[in-house]
């Protein structure tokens, strides 16, 4: 396959990203590829041309539906298998195929957030120290944040983004534009440290020769080949199950891991209560139809309800360390932030938190917990001066409040406070809430409060309020004892 290939190719590349392309491969001299999404299979011919270049190396595509023709199968063949399979499943049986960690990837299959998330987590566990993997269409913003996401937990160094090309915007999606294009490259790293110095030290030194792809191809991280094999396949099975474990109950446990939440043994166990969480939380993902149209209008009642209900009640507060739990597209977040120091945005719904973090981009006050639905675990204890709650918690359940309740008293400073809107809907106990006005969940003012002792938490002040139906809410201000 010649190099004119670079322009007659049918891929859904740029040509500067074809040249990259080429250019990445021809000077990697990967032994093992792996491409996921292979559409035509225009990338893979660009990819071939340049290992024929190079007189070396085979390349695995993985595409649940290819669309390659028999004709270009029959001139890649000498290089390339094709695996009509979905990523992230058929990572394993790539890595098979090739008998050795990939040295390099090309990923440019699912493009939404969890896709692109679980192709990286799929592929790291076939990768070796020094392997490349390359994103396409890291434009669109989906592509970009699960890259950003990846890099807090998996070791890889950024080499950024080598092509600066883009669609124009065609439409929005959760608000924003989507644009397509652009490629940026990982290097992964495990033996480094942390990801900041991983940079810094790639930025400060001067470049190496890199003989790893080299001794990759001999001995695969320096193990003869079996070793390798060994090795890659113990340390896959302990990574699968870890990320089997993320992939079901996605990162919550990860975020969650610093747990400094102990569960009352009075409380439901852990899997009850996040499947009550999980319930009341579905209903606010971003994508259903109720929650795009609540989240399109809540935003224009919100500086009626401050001035109304929510200042007069926290204007005493302290403000310098704030919680905004079960925050949604961040309308209290903006209004928080003109008085915060420092703020943790906290919600159960992952696209909740991939929204604020695109609209609060510039804002460096911001940690960003995607929680369990049930717990602050995140939040440092002791810290937090004042915990804030609008809007969310009327739907939760009441054992799911008595569970943030007690984490509450975790998390405030002594003289830290609460606000929470909450429900004061005691009827139709046991029943399902969407049967409920306003689908509040079974609470009221008193048990409120109840809980509040309980907690070793001292109401403050409370105020039932009318919300669509009268009397229906109910605000309360509480604080942790000096
Ligand atoms: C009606 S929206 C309100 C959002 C925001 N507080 C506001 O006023 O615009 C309810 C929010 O609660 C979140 N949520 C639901 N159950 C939750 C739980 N158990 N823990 C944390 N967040 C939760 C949803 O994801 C959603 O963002």
């Amino acid at each position: 396959m010649s190099v004119q290939i670079i322009y007659d190719a049918p891929a859904h590349l740029t040509l500067p990203e074809r040249f990259l392309l080429y250019s990445l491969i021809y000077g990697l001299r990967p032994a093992s590829a792996l491409e996921i999404g292979t559409a035509q299979g225009g990338a893979a011919m660009i990819m071939c041309a340049a290992l024929d270049a190079v007189g070396s190396g085979r390349l695995v595509c993985v595409d649940p539906a290819p669309q390659v023709t028999p004709d270009h199968r029959a001139r890649l063949s000498h290089r390339v298998s094709f695996l009509s399979a979905a990523s992230p499943e058929a990572v394993a049986k790539a890595h098979e195929l090739l008998g050795s960690p990939f040295d390099f990837v090309f990923v440019d299959g699912d493009h939404t957030y969890s896709g692109v998330l679980r192709d990286i987590e799929a592929v790291s566990l076939f990768l070796h120290e020094g392997s490349y993997v390359l994103f396409h269409d890291v434009h669109y913003f989906e592509v970009q944040d699960a890259i950003d996401e990846a890099r807090k937990y998996l070791p890889f160094i950024d080499c950024g983004l080598l092509s600066l090309d883009a669609t124009k915007t065609e439409y929005l999606h959760l608000g924003k534009p989507v644009v397509w294009g652009g490629l940026r490259l990982l290097r992964f790293a495990p033996a480094s440290q942390r990801g900041a110095e991983r940079d810094n030290h790639i930025l400060s030194r001067p470049a190496e020769p890199d003989t790893s792809i080299t001794r990759n191809r001999e001995h695969s991280n320096g193990l003869s080949v079996s070793q390798s094999r060994k090795m890659i396949r113990s340390r896959g099975k302990s990574m699968l199950r870890r990320l089997r474990g993320l992939w079901s109950g996605s990162r919550r446990e990860r975020e969650s891991s610093a747990v400094e939440y102990s569960r009352p043994s009075f409380l439901p166990d852990r899997d009850r209560l996040t499947q009550w969480a999980g319930e009341v939380g579905e209903d606010w993902k971003g994508y259903s139809r109720v929650a795009s149209a609540y989240y399109e209008s809540a935003e224009q009642w919100i500086e009626q309800a401050w001035s109304q209900t929510v200042w007069p009640f926290i204007q005493e507060c302290d403000f310098s360390c704030v919680v905004d739990l079960a925050a949604g597209h961040g309308r209290n977040t903006r209004k928080l932030l003109e008085l915060a120091k420092q703020l943790y945005l906290v919600d159960i719904n992952e696209d909740n938190i991939r929204f604020c973090r695109q609209r609060f981009a510039t804002e460096k006050k911001i940690t960003y917990i995607q929680n369990d639905g049930f717990t602050l675990n995140g939040v440092p204890s002791g810290e937090v001066s004042l915990v804030y709650c609008f809007d969310a918690m009327g739907h939760f359940d009441s054992d799911v409040i008595r569970s943030y309740l007690h984490d509450f008293s975790r998390v405030l400073k002594p003289g830290g406070y609460g606000f929470c809107h909450h429900s004061n809907y005691d009827r139709n106990p046991g029943g399902d809430i969407h049967d409920n006005p306003g689908w509040r969940n079974f609470m009221s003012q008193n048990l409120f409060h109840h809980y509040c002792a309980k907690e070793g938490l001292e109401v403050v002040k409370s105020q039932i309020i009318d919300w669509d139906t009268p009397k229906q809410d109910c605000v309360t201000l509480f604080r942790k004892p000096r």
